[in-house]
């Protein structure tokens, strides 16, 4: 009885002060973010767009482009209608896990090189989408939505943008982590939208979370894993958005000379799964720059809700709220049956956030599902975007399988 209940009060100690932490960082004067992917994408010699996109319930996104390729000048490709691609980042993320790997190794690139139509999506409260027609983001309005909202609202206003943009009837989609989640709302809800996608590759992906591992989840399921007053509190506030302290981490801990890297990657390590040597290190400083991009703490409420109920449903609002939004006591599940599509799904042992047994799972409940395991047992959630062998590993196996579906189906163009 009484290490029970001891155990329980350290665990109170330990998110109260995690609280606090978060509390402080929201309240750090803005940096007003570090919008450096055209940025980048214009150093590594690639032409780039930036296009904004309105969602049905009003927030801007930022959307980037990148129409071609300097290594195919001569190839007359833009007479033809290219192929288009669609790649869409995790929680906390943003469009330049695509790109600062560099020109020779990231997913972005390689697919201009080979000829396709990139386009790099940016979910609503991350550093390229911090604006709504009327809410502020210093405002906690701005902040009431989960990755049920990203899944409904932004992934349908950018994928249709794109297509309309790009003149083609479907994309070839990639994403990672949450971007993952989001897929899978948005075809198991609106179930035509799977015949906008030619082809799926799903990094890491996540809807069940019965065995999930990563320890932070442990204690917080305890306290907001199901609807509290708690909960309640800390639903629709801003999570670790850019902050000038997070620069001068980046310049003195993360740089290449400091001697305390360990605490960057370890970082990492702490969320993706301990004790990878994949990691890119020379990656670290634009890592760093760039993460964590932002996201609402509903985000993290609703998946710690799907760990401790072990289902991939809505979000829970508590018995009153439910009855009103979804006219039931409990939320619904996600009908994952609906996702049609055929999907690939890329997957590992030591992924903190993403489970074997989950993925494994889903993929029985799925009509099309196509497994790829990675042959490491070390490989974390990180290593799908950052790693050094992510080229040979993921990069090459995705466009290798877009390159059979384009050899083998012809592409319509949007009527
Ligand atoms: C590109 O177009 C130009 C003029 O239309 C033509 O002379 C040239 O051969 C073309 N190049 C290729 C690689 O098709
Ligand atoms: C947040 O959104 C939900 C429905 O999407 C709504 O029921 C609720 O009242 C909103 N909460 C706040 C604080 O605006
Ligand atoms: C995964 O979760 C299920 C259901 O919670 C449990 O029965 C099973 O033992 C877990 N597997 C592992 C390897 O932890
Ligand atoms: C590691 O990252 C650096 C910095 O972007 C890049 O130049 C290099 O090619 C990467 N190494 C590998 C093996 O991918």
């Amino acid at each position: 009885m009484f290490t029970v209940a001891h155990l329980k009060y350290k665990n109170i100690w330990i998110w109260l002060l995690l609280l606090v932490v978060l509390l402080v960082i929201a309240e750090l004067p803005q940096a007003n973010g570090f919008k450096v992917t055209a940025t980048l994408i214009s150093n590594h010699n690639y032409p780039v767009e930036e296009h904004t996109v309105h969602t049905y319930d009003d927030y801007i996104l930022t959307m980037y482009r990148i129409p071609d390729s300097p290594k195919l000048k001569d190839n007359n490709a833009t007479s033809t209608t290219k192929p288009v691609v669609f790649l869409q980042h995790g929680i906390l993320c943003a469009s330049d896990d695509w790109i600062i790997n560099g020109p020779e190794t990231s997913l972005a690139y390689m697919f201009a090189d080979m000829g396709y139509d990139v386009w790099l999506g940016n979910a609503r409260g991350n550093t390229y989408s911090r604006q709504h027609k009327h809410k502020r983001p210093d405002s906690s309005d701005f902040w009431n939505f989960s990755w049920h909202e990203i899944g409904v609202y932004d992934l349908t206003a950018m994928l249709d943008y794109v297509l309309e943009e790009s003149n083609v009837a479907s994309v070839h989609f990639v994403a990672h982590s949450q971007g993952t989640t989001t897929f899978f709302v948005l075809m198991s809800s609106m179930p035509w939208y799977n015949e906008k996608v030619r082809t799926v590759h799903l990094l890491a992906p996540i809807a069940f979370m019965r065995n999930h591992s990563f320890l932070l989840s442990k204690v917080g399921g305890i306290f907001l894993g199901y609807p509290s007053f708690l909960s309640m509190v800390l639903a629709g506030v801003e999570l670790l958005p850019t902050t000038s302290v997070q620069k001068l981490f980046c310049e003195y801990v993360c740089s290449p000379e400091s001697h305390f890297t360990f605490l960057c990657s370890g970082i990492l390590n702490f969320i993706g799964g301990w004790g990878t040597r994949h990691l890119n290190h020379t990656l670290l400083p634009h890592v760093c720059e760039t993460h964590p991009a932002g996201a609402s703490t509903t985000q993290i409420i609703h998946y710690l809700q799907l760990y401790t109920s072990g289902d991939f449903k809505q979000f829970d609002y508590g018995i009153d709220l439910n009855l009103k939004k979804y006219n039931q006591k409990t939320p619904p599940h996600y009908e994952v049956s609906n996702i049609k599509s055929c999907v690939n799904m890329y997957y590992s042992n030591n992924d903190y956030m993403s489970a074997v047994e989950d993925v494994e799972y889903l993929a029985t409940l799925l009509p099309c599902a196509e497994l790829y395991r990675i042959p490491y047992d070390d490989w974390n959630h990180y290593d799908f975007l950052w790693s050094i062998n992510v080229k040979e590993m993921i990069n090459d196996r995705i466009i290798e399988k877009i390159e059979a579906y384009e050899r083998t189906h012809d592409h319509p163009q949007a009527i």
